[in-house]
């Protein structure tokens, strides 16, 4: 079980990478670490990257665009799109509009930087590393986690590959900011053997591609915990001693043993977890039929009485 101050990572940090496979709910935490840490006082933003169907405008009720806009006290949301953030990043080099838009109208210039390994990545963290100074906290949901370790190892790989100029430059402060220790990526599972069998991977792989980046936590998401009394439990193991004919009570045993194995899954899922190294901090699953904004805001007030905090009242302006 994690212990509050594990969770402090969360609403502490400056620049929070959120990752893990995909459909685990990348997008819901870290709008809920977001909005956590706005009704903590910090300015927050949460960032999708390069999202073709972002999720956070379902989440808010607010269109993302490429600037951040504030959707709440303290919080603001963003998409980083591809062509703006190169336009922003060329623009940094030279710092002469005019030029900046000569040179993207090059279509050499273009191809070569559309086409070169990582380029796309790096000027996206790049984005991201220049709004982190706008903010308190920039929680940036990154992609599925192979895409997000092959995005977070290329300011190492650009470092071996460029000895000066300005990819070289760009490389060398993201790695500082990784270098950073308000600087962590924490890990998203959900109590599923593939599920827990990829986040393992990615761990690993963040370990060995990603030197420097810390990564302090697994969130273990849609989680069942142990519920039943020891009445109850009593009363479902007399259920299955009976010869049932009674359709009610075959429900109801039913429904318990599916409870049991949802409960036995998530204790599986933490034990392996565990292997990694790292706290697991256990995250209930809401209904399904609650929609995005609400399961949103249950999962801020679990993470707030998990981290210790106050939970802020919902959509708190
Ligand atoms: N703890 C939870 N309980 C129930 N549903 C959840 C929970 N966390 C996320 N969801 C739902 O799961 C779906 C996927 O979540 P999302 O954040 O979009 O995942 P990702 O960004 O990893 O693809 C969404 O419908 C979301 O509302
Ligand atoms: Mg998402």
């Amino acid at each position: 079980m994690a212990a509050p101050d594990d969770l402090s990572v969360l609403v502490g940090s400056g620049v929070l990478f959120v990752t893990g496979k995909g459909g685990v709910g990348k997008t819901t935490l870290s709008a809920a670490i977001g909005r956590l840490a706005a009704g903590q006082g910090k300015r927050t933003l949460v960032l999708e990257v390069d999202n073709q169907h972002p999720t956070l405008p379902a989440i808010f009720g607010t269109p993302t665009a490429y600037e951040p806009v504030e959707v709440e006290r303290n919080l603001s949301i963003a998409n980083i799109a591809w062509a703006p953030a190169l336009e922003d990043w060329v623009e940094s080099i030279v710092s002469m509009r005019r030029l900046v838009r000569l040179i993207m109208k090059n279509r050499v210039v273009s191809l070569f930087l559309q086409v070169t390994p990582g380029a796309r990545d790096l000027v996206m963290l790049w984005r991201t590393h220049q709004l982190a100074s706008r903010y308190d906290l920039v929680v940036v949901d990154l992609p599925a986690s192979g895409n997000a370790v092959a995005m977070l190892s290329v300011p190492l790989t650009a470092e071996r590959l460029f000895p000066s100029g300005p990819i070289r430059r760009c490389a060398d402060e993201l790695l500082s900011l990784y270098a950073r220790r308000d600087t962590a990526a924490v890990l998203v599972a959900l109590p599923e053997e593939m599920v827990v069998n990829e986040t393992l991977e990615t761990s690993a792989k963040l370990l060995r591609d990603v030197r420097g980046l810390r990564v302090p936590l697994i969130l273990l998401n849609r989680a069942s915990v142990p519920s039943f009394t020891d009445a109850e439990r009593s009363l479902l193991a007399a259920l299955e001693a009976l010869p049932i004919g009674d359709p009610v009570a075959a429900d109801v045993l039913a429904a318990g043993r599916w409870e049991e194995s949802l409960e036995a899954a998530t204790a599986e899922a933490q034990t392996r977890l565990k292997e990694a190294g790292r706290p697991v901090v256990v995250l209930p699953a809401v209904s399904r039929r609650d929609g995005a904004r609400r399961t949103t805001q249950m999962l801020v007030a679990a993470l707030a009485r998990l981290a210790g905090l106050r939970a802020p009242p919902r959509g708190a302006h």
